[in-house]
C-alpha cells in the first residue's frame, strides 16, 4: 500500500450511518478532506460537528446530486480525487410481489443516482488526469439469494456499468473498484424493513411463510462473526482502493463474500444454485 496521503479530498455519499460514517470517519483520521454527504438536516448537522465539510445530497433528486459536486468543485478549485458510492438500499421481497415502482425506486437510488453522480465527476477527473471511483457493491452483485431480487438486480447492473466505466477509463489514471462485501453490522437490516413495508402485500402472496422468517431475520440483531464484520472491514478494503498503486478490480469482505465468489468461478450453474438455496434457508438468512 502507498504512503499515507495527505489532504486528498473524497466526496462520500450516505454518511448518516453504518458503512458511509465508518469510512468517513477513518478517511478524515487519516488525513483526507472528506465531503460527507447525508439527506436528513440532524445528519448534515452531525457531519458537520464531527469536523466533516458536510452536504446535503439524495441520490434520487438529480438538483442535489448536481449541487453537492458543483459546491464541492468550488470549494477544491475543480478537483476530486476521489469518489465513494456508498449510499444505497435494499429492497426485500420476491420478485414476482416487486411492483414496477418498487423496482424503479430501488434503481433510482442503487443504479441512477450512482451513475449520474459518477458522470458528473469523471470530467474533472480526467481533466487532473488521475481519480480513485469506489463502488460499494456486493456480494449480492455477483450471486443471487431468495427475496432480495431488486437489490441484487441494481447491483448486478452498477456491476455491469462500473466494469465497463473500467475498460472505458483503461490508461486514463482513473482508476474504478468495487467492494463486494457480505453482510456488515450497519442500519442496512432496519432501512430494509422499512421498504418491504412499504412495498411488499404480504397477505395474498404465495411467499407468506417465508415473509415471516424474512421480517425476523431484519428484525434480528446479528453478533459480529466471519459472516458479519464491523464497517471498518469495509474501511481497509477503501483505504486501499484509494492508495494502492494498482487497485484491485474488487475488493472481497466477509467469508460468505469469498466463498460465493469462488464458487461462482468454479461450479456449475445448477449445484451454485443449490448452495445459494441451502444458504438462505427458506428465508431464514
Ligand atoms: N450492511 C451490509 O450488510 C452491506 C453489505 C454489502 C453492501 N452494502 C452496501 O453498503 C452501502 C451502505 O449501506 P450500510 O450497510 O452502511 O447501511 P445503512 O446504515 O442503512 O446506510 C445506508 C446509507 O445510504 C443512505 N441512502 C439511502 N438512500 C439514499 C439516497 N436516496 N440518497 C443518498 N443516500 C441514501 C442512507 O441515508 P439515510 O439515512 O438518509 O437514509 C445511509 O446513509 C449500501 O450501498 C449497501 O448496499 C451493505
Amino acid at each position: 500500500m502507498a504512503k499515507h496521503l495527505n489532504k486528498k479530498s473524497i466526496l462520500i455519499t450516505g454518511c448518516s450511518s453504518g458503512i458511509g460514517l465508518e469510512v468517513a470517519d477513518g478517511l478524515k483520521f487519516r488525513g483526507y478532506r472528506v465531503f460527507a454527504t447525508g439527506r436528513q438536516k440532524k445528519d448534515i448537522e452531525m457531519l458537520n460537528n464531527k469536523g466533516f465539510e458536510s452536504l446535503y445530497l439524495d441520490l434520487n433528486s438529480s438538483k442535489s446530486i448536481k449541487s453537492a459536486v458543483d459546491e464541492v468543485l468550488f470549494r477544491t478549485d475543480g478537483t476530486l480525487y476521489a469518489l465513494f458510492n456508498n449510499g444505497g438500499y435494499g429492497q426485500p421481497g420476491a420478485v414476482e410481489d416487486l411492483s414496477r415502482e418498487a423496482i424503479r425506486a430501488q434503481f433510482e437510488t442503487n443504479l441512477f443516482g450512482t451513475m449520474e453522480l459518477t458522470n458528473l465527476v469523471i470530467p474533472f477527473m480526467r481533466k487532473q488526469g488521475y481519480g480513485r471511483i469506489i463502488q460499494n457493491s456486493s456480494f449480492l452483485g455477483f450471486v443471487a439469494l431468495p427475496y432480495r431480487g431488486a437489490y441484487i438486480s441494481s447491483k448486478y447492473a452498477l456491476e455491469g456499468l462500473t466494469d465497463t466505466l473500467r475498460l472505458e477509463l483503461g490508461g486514463t489514471h482513473i482508476h474504478v473498484s468495487l467492494i463486494e462485501s457480505g453482510p456488515i453490522l450497519t442500519k442496512h437490516k432496519t432501512n430494509s424493513l422499512k421498504f418491504f413495508k412499504k412495498y411488499i402485500s404480504t397477505e395474498n402472496s404465495p411467499h407468506s411463510l417465508a415473509y415471516k422468517f424474512l421480517e425476523d431475520r431484519l428484525t434480528q440483531i446479528e453478533p459480529q462473526s466471519i459472516f458479519t464484520l464491523h464497517p471498518n472491514k469495509v474501511l481497509e478494503k477503501v483505504i486501499d482502493a484509494l492508495e494502492s498503486r494498482k487497485p484491485k478490480n474488487r475488493y472481497y469482505i466477509t467469508f460468505p463474500a469469498y466463498l460465493f465468489a469462488a464458487c461462482k468461478r468454479v461450479l456449475p450453474n445448477f449445484i451454485l444454485d443449490k448452495i445459494l438455496l441451502m444458504a438462505s434457508d427458506k428465508g431464514r438468512r
